[in-house]
């Protein structure tokens, strides 16, 4: 059997980042690389878990130990984490899961007009998937982890963005040049629904990813 803080668990981590098609070789996206959530995968590994890792457009190879599910858009992402996360201990929800995906999809390429202005692109909103795990929760005694990318007031918003989204625990980051989005490092500030505040110092996203599981452990039931 494994051994481990996280021996006999079942973690739950969303990877990547979503792409919502326009027509069949078009899609809005985004800069998530997944680096962040293959790191909170293998960790969980390390550490004992049984890990589910549900992967959106990483192109990354499968992380030993963990079952994958490879996912592309947000709906279908919704799907595999609902799915997923009926019968788990934790979530991570480390996927960039686009807000918005175009109202229609065009069966066939989109073409531009001669001599005319662009259509604008109609969106619509996607589903929030960590405030809907978080409200419904599968099990009263899971643990629930978001990620917020901020580019300013860091702190304020992500306290904000917990209380909004109703998950127990916060991974806030700056986005900037070096850190965040494809950097091998990150840096973040973990906040928790009940007032802790862990600063990771900007180092390897596995460090990260220690922390996160650090913090998980204790508050599993
Ligand atoms: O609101 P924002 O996109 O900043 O929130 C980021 C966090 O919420 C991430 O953990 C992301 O995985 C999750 N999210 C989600 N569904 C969405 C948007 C974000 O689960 N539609």
């Amino acid at each position: 059997a494994a051994t481990g803080d996280l021996a006999g668990r079942h973690v739950v981590v969303s990877a990547g980042g979503t792409r919502e098609p326009l027509d069949p070789v078009r899609y809005l996206g985004n800069r998530s690389s997944g680096k962040q959530g293959y790191a909170l995968a293998r960790t969980a590994v390390a550490r004992g878990a049984r890990v589910t890792l549900i992967e959106a457009n990483t192109g990354m190879p499968d992380p030993a130990g963990a079952d994958v599910v490879h996912v592309g858009t947000a709906v279908q992402l919704r799907e595999a984490v609902l799915k997923a996360a009926a019968e788990a201990d934790a979530v991570v929800m480390a996927a960039a899961v686009a807000d918005f995906r175009p109202a229609a999809y065009a069966t066939g390429k989109i073409k531009k007009k001669e001599g005319q202005e662009p259509e604008p692109i109609a969106l619509v909103r996607n589903p929030d998937i960590l405030a809907e795990i978080s409200a419904e929760r599968a099990r009263p005694d899971q643990v629930i982890v978001g990620f917020a990318a901020e580019t300013d007031d860091v702190l304020a918003n992500g306290r904000d963005k917990l209380r909004r989204k109703g998950c127990d625990l916060l991974v806030v980051n700056e986005v900037g040049e070096r850190k965040t989005f494809g950097a091998e490092e990150n840096e973040a500030v973990v906040l928790a629904a009940d007032g802790g505040e862990t600063p990771v110092p900007y180092g390897p996203k596995e460090a990260l990813a220690d922390t996160v599981w650090d913090l998980v452990a204790p508050r599993l039931g």
